[in-house]
């Protein structure tokens, strides 16, 4: 019988930690303040930045919600940036993505104080984590590892598959699990046999964006199986990109879509802001 990777309760236990400590930091007089920028109408959008917000209220931290309309330009969007960058009340600064096709991202994220940016998306950051030697780590990788630890699940000279190669998820997961001795391969859309590949993993981290992707035919008996998808099914239901039903039934360890991956996100974003206030009095 495999072993579910309970994402709820493992961050409900880190942030009881990051709760303490910022009541530690309160009482030096810092109040971690985060700075939550959206854009547009998203719907997706909308429930994940209020989940941020509700997130940061638990651990005692000041949230600042700037909502801007559709229409937004770049200019005034990279002028909000730098009056955030120079507040001392902002230790972190988020700025929700996607945005809308009409902003220049690339120059939205290049804005952001390498020192706020507790997303770790900008340049200098990403730089940082290739070279390891991060101040802040990105959120779903940081995440997923914080939860293999927790369940004592060792990477170092594991067989590691990630499957998705974006800048927020699969590059940086790919580093982070390379940072821990793991021998790490890295699939995307262009790879041939992929099942060929994920067969041989131990650890298998599927971050595809799509429904059902990660079939029990492609994996090996006692892997372990991290699943990053949030996709809706046809019903609307949230689901993510692993058979759960039939791949639970091959694997040692297993995250359940929703209640895995998700709930860790959050708190490792809440951790980078805590760090950002805790340089505040160094
Ligand atoms: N959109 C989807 N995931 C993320 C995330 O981790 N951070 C931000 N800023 N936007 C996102």
């Amino acid at each position: 019988m495999c072993n579910l990777i309970d994402g709820k309760k493992i961050a409900s236990s880190v942030r009881e930690k990051i709760k303490t400590e910022t009541d530690e930091l309160k009482k030096k007089g810092v109040t971690p303040g985060l700075a939550v920028i959206i854009v547009g109408n998203n719907p997706a959008s909308r429930v994940y930045v209020n989940n941020k917000k509700k997130a940061c209220e638990q651990v005692g931290f000041n949230s600042y919600e700037y909502a801007l309309k559709e229409e937004t330009t770049t200019k005034e969007l990279l002028e909000l940036i730098d009056k955030l960058n120079n507040d001392n009340n902002v230790d972190g600064i988020l700025c929700q993505l996607p945005l809308p096709g009409s902003i220049d991202e690339n120059a939205v994220l290049n804005a952001i104080s390498p020192d706020k940016d507790v997303d770790a998306f900008h340049p200098v950051n990403c730089g940082r984590l290739f070279i390891g030697n991060q101040k802040f780590l990105p959120c779903t990788p940081a995440g997923i590892m914080e939860m293999l630890k927790y369940c004592d699940i060792d990477v170092s000279g594991k067989n590691c598959v990630v499957i998705g190669r974006s800048n927020i998820v699969g590059k940086p997961m790919a580093m982070l699990l390379l940072q821990s001795n793991a021998t790490v391969t890295i699939c995307h859309s262009k790879t041939r046999n992929i099942a060929d590949i994920t067969k041989k993993a131990d650890i298998i981290v599927a971050a595809v964006g799509k429904e059902n992707f990660l079939t029990e035919d492609m994996v090996s008996d006692g892997a372990v199986i991290i699943d990053v998808g949030m996709n809706r099914n046809a019903q609307g239901k949230l689901c993510g990109d692993v058979d759960f039903e039939n791949v639970s039934k091959k694997a040692s360890w297993i995250t359940p879509v929703p209640g895995g991956v998700g709930p860790m996100t959050i708190t490792m974003l809440l951790k980078n802001t805590l760090t950002s206030a805790e340089s505040r009095i160094k």
